[in-house]
C-alpha cells in the first residue's frame, strides 16, 4: 500500500509508521528524519533565507518547499509500498505530490493540542536504533538504553510552541483539502499506543 500518515507535532506518526512497516513491509519515508540527516547541507544556491535545513528546524519553520520536494520525489522513485510521514505540510506540497504518486490511504492522528505539548517536552530518542521513546508514557526497560537516550534539538518548549503554531496556519489546510476530497481517515490519536495502532491497522486492512 501508498500510505500517508497526517498529524501534529506529536502526534505519533514515527510511533505508528514504524509498526506500519513491520507489519505491511513498507518503506518508511519521513522528511524530518531526511532533513535531521541532512542538517548542516549548504542549500544556499537555492535562494534561501537560511544557509542550512537545521537553522529552520532549531526555530520550528518550515524548510523550503523546493529543498523538500526534491528529497520526497526521489524517496518515491525508489519505493514500491510506503508511509509517507512529515510531507505535505502546506498546500503547496500538497499540489507536488499528487504529480509524484498516487496514494491509496491518507489517515489522519487526531489528538488536542495540551497532549501534544506534553508528548513532545516528554520525548526522547535511543541513536543508536532510532527508537522512540517518553520519559512517561514509553520509558525503556533497559537501564544501558535509558542512559543513552537523548532528546531532540526541537524539542524545547519554546520551539514545540512555534512547531504547533507552523503546523496550525500551514498543515491544518492539508488537512481539510484530503477531507474535501472524502480521502481522510481520521483516527483518534487521543489513546495508548497500543489502541491507536489497532485503528491504524484495521483504517489499513479494511482499505486495502
Ligand atoms: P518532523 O520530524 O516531521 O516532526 P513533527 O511533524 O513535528 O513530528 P514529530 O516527529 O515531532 O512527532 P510524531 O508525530 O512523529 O510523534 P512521535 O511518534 O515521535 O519535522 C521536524 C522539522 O523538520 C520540522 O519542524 C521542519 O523544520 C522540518 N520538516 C520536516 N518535514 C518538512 C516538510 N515536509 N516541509 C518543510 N519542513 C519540514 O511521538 C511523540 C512522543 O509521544 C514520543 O515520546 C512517543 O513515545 C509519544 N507517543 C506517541 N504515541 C503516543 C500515544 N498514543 N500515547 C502516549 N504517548 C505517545
Ligand atoms: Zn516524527
Amino acid at each position: 500500500p501508498r500510505i500517508l500518515i497526517l498529524g501534529a507535532p506529536g502526534a505519533g506518526k514515527g510511533t505508528q509508521s514504524a509498526k506500519i512497516i513491520e507489519e505491511f513491509d513498507v518503506d518508511h519515508i519521513t522528511t524530518g528524519d531526511a532533513l535531521r540527516s541532512n542538517k548542516e547541507m549548504d542549500i544556499s544556491d537555492m535562494d534561501t533565507e537560511y544557509d542550512t535545513p537545521g537553522e529552520y528546524m532549531d526555530r520550528g519553520e518550515l524548510v523550503p518547499d523546493d529543498v523538500v520536494n526534491a528529497i520526497v520525489d526521489e524517496a518515491l522513485s525508489q519505493a514500491d509500498g510506503f508511509v509517507l510521514d512529515g510531507y505535505p505540510r502546506n498546500l503547496d506540497q500538497a499540489e507536488e505530490l499528487e504529480d509524484m504518486t498516487d496514494l491509496n490511504i491518507v489517515l489522519y492522528l487526531d489528538v488536542t493540542e495540551e497532549e501534544l505539548v506534553h508528548r513532545l517536552t516528554g520525548r526522547r530518542l535511543d541513536p543508536e536504533t532510532g527508537d522512540i521513546y517518553h520519559v512517561e508514557y514509553n520509558p525503556p526497560e533497559d537501564p544501558e538504553v535509558e542512559e543513552r537516550l537523548v532528546q531532540r534539538d526541537d524539542d524545547t518548549e519554546e520551539t514545540v510552541k512555534e512547531r504547533l503554531s507552523v503546523f496550525r496556519e500551514n498543515t491544518e489546510p492539508v488537512i481539510e483539502y484530503y477531507e474535501d476530497q472524502g480521502d481522510l481517515e481520521r483516527v483518534d490519536g487521543d489513546q495508548a499506543p497500543n489502541e491507536v495502532w489497532e485503528d491504524v491497522k484495521a483504517t489499513i486492512e479494511d482499505a486495502a
